[in-house]
C-alpha cells in the first residue's frame, strides 16, 4: 500500500465516524518532546469532533478538530509519526511507516462495536489518564513506568482523582493574573500535593506555588528529593508544626488531608486568617469532643462508647463547617470517597464569599455548643471573629 492511499483509507474510516479510539507514537524527531497523541471521537455542542490528546514529557494537551478539518491535522501527525494503532467500530488497523514512509499495514477483522461513546465530560472517567504514565505516580509507586495502575494502590489513585475533581471545581475562586499560593497542612507522603501541583501547573498552566508542611523530617527529606528529580521548581516541603508556621501574610488555597484530630484545626484557622479563598480538608480522629461532650438528652446514644465516637466526629465537622459560615465561607460537606474505602470520607469544602452571617446562626451555633458543652479548639482560635 501506498503512503498516500493509507492516509486515504484511514481518513475514509474516520469520516465515516467509525473511529473508537486511536494511538499514534514513536516520533520522527524527540526534540518538541512530543511522545504521542491519542484520538478519540467526542460531541461538543452537538457536533461531532476528533479529541487529539498530545502526550509530552510532562503535560498533557488537549485539542478538538471538527470532522471536517481532519483531514490536515492526519497529514502533519504522519508527518511527525511513525506508528498508528487505532480501534473502529468493526477492525483493529496497525500502520507502520518506515523513515522513508514504506507502509507496513495489518488489519484485523473485530465484533461490530454498536455505540461509540462520545462523552466529552472528563468527569466521567478520571482526571488522570489510567493508561498515561505519569513521572509523579511512577515516583511514587502508584504507576509503573509504562502508565498502569499497581493493584495495591488502586485505591490511592481513586483518591487522587477525586481529590483533583475538587481542586477542579475550585478553579473558579483563584486568581488568573498572579502567583496562586497554596499550603497542604500535613502534607505526609504527599500523594495529593504532588497530584495537585501536577494538575494546577502541567495540565491547567497556572501559576502556582506549593508548600507541604509536616511534622516528619524523613518524609519531607523525600518529598524533596523527589520534587526536584521531577523539576517541579515551584513545589517545596518543609519539616514544622502547622501551630508554628507563620512564614506566609496571604494564602490562596489551604489543604488538609487526614490531618490528625486539632492539626486539621489549626490548619483552618491558620486558612481564615490569611483569607484564603479555598479551604479543602479531610478530617481525621477528632478526639477533642469525644471528651468534652456532656448532654444528658443524648445519653441513649453516647452510652454506647462507639455511637458517642461518631457522633462526636460528625458534630466537630458540622461546627467546623458552621464556624466557616460565620466567617464568611460558603461551606459544603461532601463525600470523599467511598465508605468502602476509608470511613475518613467527609471532605469540608469552604469558599470565601464574604457571605455575612445572621444573628440568628449565630444563636443557632452558641444553642448548639451550649447543649453539648463542646469548647471547639478552632472557635478559641478565631476567637478576635466572635467577639459582637
Ligand atoms: C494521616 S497523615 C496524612 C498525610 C497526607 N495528608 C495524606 O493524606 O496522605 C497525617 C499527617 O499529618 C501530620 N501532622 C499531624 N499533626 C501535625 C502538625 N501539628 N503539624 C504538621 N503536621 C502534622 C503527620 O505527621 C502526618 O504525616
Amino acid at each position: 500500500m501506498e503512503f498516500d492511499g493509507m492516509k486515504q483509507l484511514l481518513l475514509e474510516l474516520i469520516q465515516q465516524k467509525k473511529l473508537v479510539s486511536a494511538t499514534i507514537s514513536q516520533p520522527r524527531k524527540k526534540s518538541d518532546g512530543l511522545k504521542r497523541i491519542k484520538l478519540k471521537p467526542v460531541e461538543i455542542k452537538g457536533q461531532y469532533h476528533i479529541q487529539l490528546e498530545y502526550q509530552f514529557e510532562r503535560i498533557l494537551k488537549h485539542e478538538n478538530v471538527l470532522l471536517e478539518n481532519f483531514c490536515s491535522v492526519l497529514d502533519s501527525i504522519f508527518k511527525k509519526f511513525r506508528q498508528f494503532h487505532g480501534q473502529f467500530t468493526d477492525r483493529i488497523i496497525q500502520v507502520q511507516l518506515s523513515k522513508k514512509n514504506k507502509v507496513f499495514w495489518k488489519e484485523e477483522k473485530t465484533e461490530s462495536i454498536k455505540e461509540v461513546s462520545l462523552s466529552h465530560n472528563r468527569k466521567k472517567n478520571y482526571l488522570l489518564d489510567e493508561s498515561t504514565p505519569y513521572p509523579f505516580l511512577v515516583r511514587l509507586g502508584v504507576q509503573t513506568p509504562d502508565g498502569k495502575v499497581k493493584k495495591q494502590k488502586y485505591d490511592k489513585f481513586r483518591q487522587i482523582n477525586r481529590f483533583l475533581e475538587f481542586i477542579d471545581d475550585s478553579l473558579d475562586y483563584l486568581s488568573k493574573d498572579r502567583q496562586i499560593r497554596i499550603l497542604d497542612f500535613g502534607s505526609g507522603k504527599s500523594y495529593l500535593t504532588f497530584a495537585l501541583y501536577h494538575y494546577l501547573k502541567m495540565e491547567k498552566g497556572l501559576d502556582i506555588k506549593v508548600t507541604g508542611l509536616d511534622l516528619k523530617k524523613e518524609v519531607i527529606e523525600e518529598c524533596n528529593k523527589i520534587a526536584k528529580d521531577l523539576q517541579y521548581d515551584h513545589l517545596e516541603f518543609l519539616v514544622g508544626d502547622i501551630s508554628d508556621y507563620h512564614d506566609e501574610t496571604s494564602v490562596d488555597m489551604v489543604v488538609t488531608l487526614h490531618a490528625c484530630d486539632v492539626a486539621t484545626d489549626m490548619a483552618l484557622a491558620r486558612a481564615v486568617k490569611w483569607g484564603a479563598k479555598v479551604i479543602l480538608s479531610v478530617p481525621c480522629c477528632q478526639h477533642e469532643l469525644n471528651s468534652q461532650l456532656n448532654a444528658p438528652q443524648l445519653e441513649i446514644m453516647t452510652q454506647h462508647g462507639l455511637i458517642k465516637e461518631r457522633f462526636a466526629a460528625l458534630a466537630t465537622d458540622s461546627i467546623r463547617a458552621e464556624i466557616l459560615k460565620l466567617v464568611g465561607y460558603e461551606v459544603q460537606l461532601m463525600e470523599f470517597i467511598d465508605m468502602e474505602h476509608t470511613p475518613k470520607n467527609i471532605l469540608i469544602r469552604a469558599y470565601y464569599t464574604g457571605r455575612k452571617p445572621t444573628k440568628h446562626e449565630f444563636e443557632r451555633y452558641k444553642g448548639f455548643i451550649d447543649f453539648l458543652s463542646a469548647k471547639p479548639f478552632l472557635q478559641k482560635e478565631l476567637e478576635e471573629y466572635f467577639i459582637s
